[in-house]
């Protein structure tokens, strides 16, 4: 019989910011397979109560807390409510994020501004307040997993973004040099393209393209994250810190000139690519196509992908 106890969080005390929908729900629901109890902290009230009464059908504590990170005070009264309901906080994993796309040359400071204050600021606040509360704690420790992107690593998306992920990534980095002398392990976990309500408008053109140029030849689903989330919330990874954990089907690994070829069919199919972001465009109430796309979700998005493929309305 195996012994995987290393990865067991029997009765860890956690939350995930932006744990409504998409990666952050997935985090939750990986945390919550391996045995946590988990706070869903979102600005959304009606798709984060749906979330946290899901992970109680898992058997697990969870509920909802109200919160913009990029609010310190808001920030500071989600982790307190947090320790008044758990008593303890032990994973915390800062994953709201967001992105507006858009010419660099154009795009007006406010946009810049407020992907800074969410991606960025947003996750430091969480980090600071998280961190203070596992000082206090006894025994002193933690584990802070944070949300980057490839988007830190290749020039993928947009300035404010791509910076924004960099960002996370160097601080993380710093962090984790800082708060090692606590026991707190800060790492951060980049995603590729997922297909989260953040990709619902993202045209089919360019998800076929993605598994073509992805060796693991499928589009990455939030459902990919479990095992890595897992890893960098136990005793699993207790010597590993500052590390950003690229999970990417091989995306990142070269700058490909032509599509990759297939030995075999990928480990997952078009149609369970969707499956998790179907669930949360539904919690969401918003309508889609048999592929779970509505291009008004996002447009800027859609827009953005569809100039690239030369795609036309
Ligand atoms: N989807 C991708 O392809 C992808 C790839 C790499 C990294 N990421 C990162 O993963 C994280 C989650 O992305 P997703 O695709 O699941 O996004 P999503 O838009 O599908 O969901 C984001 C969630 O965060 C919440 N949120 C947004 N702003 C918030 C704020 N200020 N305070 C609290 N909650 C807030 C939203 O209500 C929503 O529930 C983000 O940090 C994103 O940058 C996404």
């Amino acid at each position: 019989m195996s012994d995987l106890s290393l990865f067991d969080l029997t009765g860890r005390k956690s939350l995930v910011t932006g744990g409504a929908v998409g990666i952050g729900r997935a985090c939750a629901i990986a945390l919550a397979k391996a045995g946590a109890d988990v706070a869903i902290v979102d600005i959304d009230r009606k798709i984060g109560e749906a979330t946290a009464k899901e992970l109680c059908g898992m058997g697990r504590d969870s509920f909802y807390v109200k919160c913009n990170v990029t609010d310190r005070a808001q920030v500071h009264a989600m982790v307190a409510a947090v320790v008044a309901r758990f008593g303890r906080l032990d994973i915390a994993v800062n994953n709201a994020g967001i992105a507006i796309l858009g010419a660099d040359e154009a795009i007006p400071q406010n946009e810049w501004d407020k992907v800074i204050a969410v991606n960025l600021t947003g996750t430091f606040l969480c980090a600071q307040a998280e961190a203070q509360q596992m000082i206090r704690q006894q025994p002193t420790e933690g584990k802070i997993i944070n949300i980057a992107s490839m988007s830190a690593t290749i020039a993928n998306c947009n300035a404010s973004y791509d910076a924004s992920k960099a960002g996370v990534v160097h601080m993380t980095k710093t962090l984790a040099a800082e708060w090692g002398r606590f026991n707190i392990n800060v790492n951060c976990l980049s995603p590729s393209y997922v297909l989260t309500p953040m990709h619902a408008s993202t045209p089919l053109v360019a998800r076929q393209r993605i598994r073509e140029l992805t060796p693991l030849g499928h589009v990455e689903r939030p459902e990919d994250l479990y095992g890595a989330i897992i890893f960098l919330a136990s005793a699993a990874s207790n010597y590993v810190t500052g590390h950003d954990l690229m999970v990417d089907g091989g995306h990142t690994l070269n700058a490909w000139l032509a599509p990759l070829g297939r030995a075999v069919p990928p480990r997952i199919s078009p149609q369970q690519e969707v499956v998790q972001m179907k669930h949360d465009l539904d919690t969401m109430g918003v309508r889609y196509d048999k592929d779970g796309i509505n291009p008004g979700l996002h447009p800027e998005i859609a827009n953005a992908f569809k100039g690239m493929f030369g795609v036309k309305d």
